[in-house]
């Protein structure tokens, strides 16, 4: 719920179809972070009768494209959920293989592209378990990139949900034998969200694309109030003008955080108000829930 600052934008270097979009948003309420499920790429070559790493490939470029473009209007956080804690377990070796030469080349390519922008790049996830070469290359592109004071991109690499609230708890319970023990230890919200893996905010929008109504073992502690958006889009046909439909869409949701919907909020209260006794506010709350 934290409101976010949003960072200087590029508008200018918007497409024409992208600046028609931006143009009916509302500036004051844009998502401060986005998170993104990038599924469909297997899908996309399939239906091309192409062998699968051609969709991998043809994801790389709309990662660009989406990157560029929340970039520009000034997005704060950027999440992408690039391969997962079970896709490094269940794919097979030669497509986990040719997934980590996509992230190096990735790296490599895109260092400049993302200084150009002002983005400073990030991981989450279980990087200690990538290849030696991608962990160097993950570091020399954060490294290179970590002045930036525009929108922070973060890649959820080797990324499990589960395994990073249990990578929490063992950090927590480390961090308290190496500071005098449990006695003292206040275990609240706050405390599991700073022992994640990220230093970023909850994402305010969840987008999937490819149709699929589940996370994937994606953020599940920091997604509990995201709104969903879910597009039958493939990946690797995404573009900078689906990422911004997405906004509108999240623009016209209304985000109650188990709270009442601000109108029928102010009707409750001022109905609860005039009730002279428990009664009376009964009635007036059953009218309410109507
Ligand atoms: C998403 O595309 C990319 C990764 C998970 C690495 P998929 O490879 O899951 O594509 P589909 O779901 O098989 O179409
Ligand atoms: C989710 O996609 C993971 C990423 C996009 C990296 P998957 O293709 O792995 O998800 P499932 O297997 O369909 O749930
Ligand atoms: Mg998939």
């Amino acid at each position: 719920m934290k409101h976010l600052q949003q960072n200087s934008s590029n508008l200018d270097e918007l497409s024409a179809k992208e600046r028609v979009i931006y143009s009916r948003l509302d500036k004051e309420r844009l998502p401060g972070h986005i998170a993104i499920i990038m599924d469909g790429n297997g899908r996309w070559a399939n239906r091309r009768h192409l062998p699968r790493f051609v969709g991998h490939r043809r994801g790389v470029q709309t990662v660009r494209g989406v990157v560029e473009t929340a970039a520009r209007i000034g997005l704060s956080y950027l999440t992408l959920y690039a391969f997962s804690a079970e896709n490094w377990k269940r794919r097979p070796k030669a497509e986990v293989e040719f997934l980590m030469q996509l992230l190096r080349q990735y790296l490599r390519q895109e260092v400049p592209r993302l200084n150009r922008n002002n983005v400073r790049l990030t991981y989450i996830g279980r990087i200690r378990e990538l290849p030696e070469s991608v962990q160097e290359r993950l570091k020399w592109a954060e490294e290179s990139t970590a002045d930036n004071t525009g929108m922070v991109l973060t890649l959820a690499l080797n990324y499990g949900a589960r395994t990073e609230i249990v990578d929490a708890l063992r950090s927590i319970i480390d961090t308290a034998r190496n500071n005098g023990g449990f006695e003292h230890l206040d275990i609240d919200e706050d405390l599991v969200s700073s022992h994640l893996y990220g230093r970023m905010p909850d994402p305010d929008l969840l987008i999937r694309t490819s149709g699929e109504l589940r996370v994937s073992n994606f953020l599940l502690w920091q997604i509990a109030y995201a709104e969903i958006y879910i597009t039958d889009k493939l990946w690797p046909d995404f573009e900078g003008t689906d990422l911004l439909h997405a906004i509108a869409d999240y623009q016209g949701r209304e985000r109650r955080y188990g709270g009442l919907t601000s109108s029928s909020n102010e009707q409750h209260e001022s109905s609860l108000g005039n009730a002279s006794d428990d009664g009376e506010a009964a009635i007036a709350f059953l009218a309410v829930r109507k």
